[in-house]
């Protein structure tokens, strides 16, 4: 296992024991929607968002604890947005990360108060007296938080996937950053507001965010076509071109596509250089993440 593998594998597996004591637990009828939401938010993610909050937070030093509760609400609303992004009425999928998507196992109510229920949990969590002791600071996670997830963010962005509005690479661009981009982003916000970092490391960050936020939504859609149902664990044979979406696969075509993957890797990868040495997981973590096949 490479030194990033090891490092990724830590922070899923902390961030997975902190979501199970994070998630509430019903005790009446509501026990199905408890364990809906732990359906959907535990078990086989990436955590890729957690890994670039926490991997940040450890290069500026910003508190492991305040770090860690935030980075779970967000991978709180990560799950509620794939939860709702599968039901019949948007990509009507079948499989999320290997297993029946929510709606699936249990039936489309619940799936709809799952991703309801997961977005208040987010809240809850980040804006908890035991994320942070100051008060400016989980306010200002709440409200970036709220950002990122909302109509001018993920929420946003998978309105104009939807309604399709976009054949040209503007359009295309413009609806990533906000239906991937913004949640990665606030990956980075994370640390770089608990930490109250300096101008110069805010734009490093910000700058790789926006990078690799894209890079990632590129890959994703590489993998559409590319990948293969069993190793990614959700649909894949060309179904955004089947249901006649445009993506940068579909524009661009593969090989160009593999082409600005690479570039926005090497422009990634420079950003990183005022950390010096200790930012070298966070730059391997570039091919890590875009050599992805699940
Ligand atoms: C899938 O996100 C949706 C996209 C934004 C491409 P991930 O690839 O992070 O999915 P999980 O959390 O690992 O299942
Ligand atoms: C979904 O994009 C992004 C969000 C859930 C916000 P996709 O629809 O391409 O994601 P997958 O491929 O189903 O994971
Ligand atoms: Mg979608
Ligand atoms: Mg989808
Ligand atoms: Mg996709």
């Amino acid at each position: 296992m490479s030194p990033v593998q090891a490092r990724v594998a830590e922070v899923a597996d902390q961030v997975e024991r902190a979501l199970d004591r994070l998630l509430p637990t019903g005790e009446g009828l509501e026990v199905r929607l408890t364990d809906a939401m732990r359906y959907a938010a535990l078990g086989p993610g990436k955590r890729l968002r957690p890994f670039f909050a926490i991997e940040a937070g450890r290069v500026l030093g910003a508190n492991e604890t305040a770090v860690l509760r935030a980075a779970c609400a967000l991978e709180c609303i990560h799950a509620y947005s794939l939860v709702h992004d599968d039901l019949p009425c948007m990509d009507d999928d079948d499989l999320r990360r290997g297993r029946p998507t929510v709606h699936r196992q249990y039936d489309e109510a619940t799936a709809v108060l799952t991703g309801d229920a997961l977005q208040s949990a987010a809240f809850e969590i980040v804006l908890d007296p035991a994320t942070h002791e100051d008060a400016e600071i989980r306010a200002e996670l709440g409200l970036r938080l709220a950002r990122a997830s909302g109509a001018l963010g993920m929420a946003g962005g998978q309105m104009v996937d939807l309604l399709g509005v976009r054949d040209d690479l503007d359009g295309v661009a413009r609806m990533q950053r906000l239906k991937t981009g913004a949640l990665i982003g606030h990956a980075f916000e994370i640390p770089l507001v608990i930490a109250r970092a300096d101008p110069a490391a805010r734009s490093a960050l910000t700058g790789f965010a926006d990078d690799i936020g894209l890079a990632y939504q590129i890959v994703d859609d590489l993998l559409d076509v590319e990948g293969s149902a069993e190793e990614m664990g959700k649909a894949a044979g060309g179904k955004d071109a089947a249901l006649g979406k445009t993506n940068f696969v579909t524009l661009l075509g593969l090989e160009e596509a593999r082409h600005r993957v690479a570039h926005l890797a090497d422009q990634a990868r420079a950003r990183l250089a005022p950390f010096g040495p200790d930012a070298e997981i966070l730059r391997l973590s570039v091919d890590f993440v875009l050599n992805r096949r699940s």
